[in-house]
């Protein structure tokens, strides 16, 4: 029997979970717990994955910047550096972690919000850098700025406009539309009748705006796929008219989104559609002379992580289970705590399968009551000392973990 999330990075050998060839119990016994285990090779696959469904766009070209929010990590992002991938950055800090980590400025997109005065600065401080705006309002200031500090240099500008539709599997991660299903209004991107308007005014400070961006939100499986197309419909129609007007546009950037494989039942993203739809309107609006870009995050590095953590005891209360483990999500693993949506497998490493399974909440160490990694997952009931992993952890796991309660960070290995 195989089971759904088994690949090549994680196998099931004698009934224990087994990575890259490693068993799992053995590295968490010599490295502790809990930790995060990377596998390089398998970042090196799912970018495989990724340009073989994408290359349908041939003979328009197309690149990959990696979202580095995802996983800031230096090995897996020399890794992709390796793969040949770019980088979309929205902060100073995830810049200077990009450049350290070798990409060229030319290959780092600066696609941060609510930017203040300091981060322009910096970003004109890194010639070659494209910088995308958020706001027709940042113009004024970016101008004072590119004045005093850097008038010889063009500026690579581009606006990421707010296509009135987003999408995502959480109301916090969806990123474009009015307002998120909470009824939070969405505070990325330019609205589309003001993008004119903001063109319009970069030219008329001296600025060369070259591209437009768009990013509707994360973890989008199969059944987004039609508000996709919308969304990418109407970046077509947008251009167009741009190109029109200006006749200047070097690339489209659709933004990332695509969601991992996080559950069996999960539908995937047909990305080879979504790459034909796109290489169709583009050739359809005589637009296939731009440059294409992706920015996925989540599907190059969420399935090349898992984290490893330690059944302390198993606590029955009120008629539930817990499995007590020594790690909490806050500090390693936020997802499953601030996204009722999120779900990630868990397996006992230590004993697979068994032909009895007991429904269980895996409990994490935080003095919250959403510091759960999972919930009524059915696993065979562990013991204290098991080693249980939590799958597809590599992506926005590290980069969003705090030392909330005090406790420490996992410690991260990789294994290539
Ligand atoms: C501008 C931008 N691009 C790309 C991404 C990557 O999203 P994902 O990890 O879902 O692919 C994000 C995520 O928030 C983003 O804000």
């Amino acid at each position: 029997m195989r089971y759904w999330w088994e690949n090549d990075f994680l196998q099931v050998k004698n009934n224990k979970l087994y990575l890259e060839g490693i068993p799992a119990e053995e590295i968490a016994h010599q490295e502790g717990t809990p930790l995060f285990v990377y596998s390089l090779q398998q970042i090196k696959r799912k970018y495989q994955e990724l340009v073989k469904a994408i290359s349908h766009l041939s003979p328009l070209s197309f690149q990959v910047h990696y979202a580095l929010k995802a996983n800031s990590n230096t090995p897996l992002l020399k890794t992709l550096r390796t793969c040949g991938v770019g980088i979309d950055a929205v902060s100073p800090g995830e810049i200077k972690k990009a450049l350290e980590a070798g990409f060229p400025p030319e290959r780092i997109f600066f696609t941060g919000t609510s930017l203040s005065t300091e981060d322009l600065r910096f970003a004109l401080s890194v010639p070659g850098l494209c910088l995308i705006l958020d706001a027709v309002e940042l113009l004024a200031p970016l101008k004072e700025i590119h004045r005093h500090l850097s008038p010889q240099f063009p500026l690579k500008l581009g606006f990421r406009w707010n296509p009135g539709i987003g999408q995502g599997f959480n109301s916090r991660v969806i990123t474009a539309g009015v307002s998120s299903p909470e009824g939070i209004p969405i505070k990325f991107g330019i609205e589309p009748n003001r993008l004119e308007e903001a063109w319009a005014q970069a030219i008329s400070l001296g600025f060369q705006p070259i591209g437009l961006h768009q990013h509707l939100g994360s973890g989008w499986t199969g059944t987004d796929f039609p508000v996709v197309c919308q969304a990418v419909e109407r970046m077509v129609e947008i251009a167009q008219r741009i190109e029109k007007e200006w006749g200047v546009l070097k690339f489209l950037d659709f933004g990332g989104g695509f969601a991992p494989r996080y559950q069996e039942n999960q539908l995937p993203f047909p990305l080879q559609d979504y790459a034909l739809t796109i290489k169709n309107k583009l050739t359809k609006a005589k637009l296939k002379d731009k440059l294409v870009i992706f920015e996925p995050g989540k599907f190059l590095v969420a399935e090349a992580g898992i984290l490893l953590v330690r059944v302390e005891y198993i606590k029955s209360s009120f008629g539930h289970l817990f499995a007590c483990v020594n790690a909490g999500t806050f500090n390693s693993l936020p997802r499953p705590a601030i996204y009722p949506e999120a779900r990630h497998e868990v397996v006992n490493a230590s004993c697979v399968h068994s032909p009895e399974l007991v429904p269980l909440t895996i409990a994490g160490h935080l003095c919250e009551t959403g510091d759960v990694f999972a919930w009524q997952v059915k696993l065979p009931l562990p013991r204290a000392g098991d080693i249980l992993a939590i799958l597809q952890a590599g992506a926005y796991g590290q980069s969003m973990a705090s030392t909330f309660n005090l406790r420490s960070l996992p410690r991260e290995i990789y294994l290539s």
